[in-house]
C-alpha cells in the first residue's frame, strides 16, 4: 500500500465504513471524501478498493472521470474563471492571463501557500455579467483584468487575519 509521506489517512476509514461493501457505493464514498480532505488521496484510493474488493485501477477511473472529483489538493479558495462564449467574447482571456500573472500559476493548479486554485469552467449561468469569475461561492461580473488584484488581495487579507 502507498502511504503519503505526511499521512496515512487513516481516519477516511470511518467513511468509507458507512457504507455497504458493494460497488455502487464508489461514487458517494469518492464523494465524501473529496468534501473532508478538498481532493482523493493516493493512500485512500486503496483503501476503497480493498473495501470494495474492486480493482485499484476501477477506483481510479472514476476519481479521474468526475470533474468535481479531484486527485489534487486545492486550495482553499477555488477561482473559477468562466471560458462560455458569452464570457470568452467579452474578454475572459485577458482575466485568466492576469490571475496567472497574479497568483504565478495555472489553470488547474494550486498556489504553494494553499490559498488559490484556478479553474477554467464552461457557462456558469450569469451571461448577463460576462465576463464572470466565481470564488468559492461568489459571483464576479462585468470583470475586468484591473479588478482582479485587489480581489485576490482581499482573500489574502481575510486568510491572514483568520489566522492570527
Ligand atoms: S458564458 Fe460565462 S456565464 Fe455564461
Amino acid at each position: 500500500m502507498i502511504v503519503d509521506s505526511k499521512t496515512d489517512y487513516m481516519e477516511s476509514i470511518d467513511i468509507i465504513k458507512k457504507y455497504p461493501k458493494e460497488k455502487r457505493f464508489t461514487l458517494a464514498i469518492l464523494q465524501d471524501i473529496q468534501k473532508q480532505y478538498g481532493f482523493i488521496p493516493k493512500p485512500v484510493m486503496f483503501y476503497i478498493s480493498e473495501y470494495l474488493n474492486e480493482p485499484i485501477s476501477s477506483i481510479y477511473s472514476m476519481a479521474t472521470f468526475y470533474k468535481a472529483l479531484s486527485l489534487k489538493p486545492k486550495g482553499k479558495n477555488i477561482i473559477k474563471v468562466c471560458n462560455g462564449t458569452a464570457c470568452h467574447i467579452r474578454g475572459s482571456n485577458s482575466i485568466l492571463d492576469e490571475l496567472i500573472n497574479i497568483l504565478k500559476i495555472n489553470a488547474g493548479e494550486t498556489t504553494k501557500d494553499g490559498l488559490f486554485s484556478i479553474e477554467i469552467v464552461n457557462c456558469l449561468g450569469a451571461c448577463a455579467l460576462a465576463p464572470v469569475m466565481v470564488i468559492n461561492d461568489k459571483y464576479y461580473g462585468s470583470m475586468t483584468k484591473e479588478k482582479i488584484e485587489n480581489i485576490i488581495n482581499n482573500y489574502r487579507r481575510q486568510s491572514y487575519e483568520s489566522n492570527e
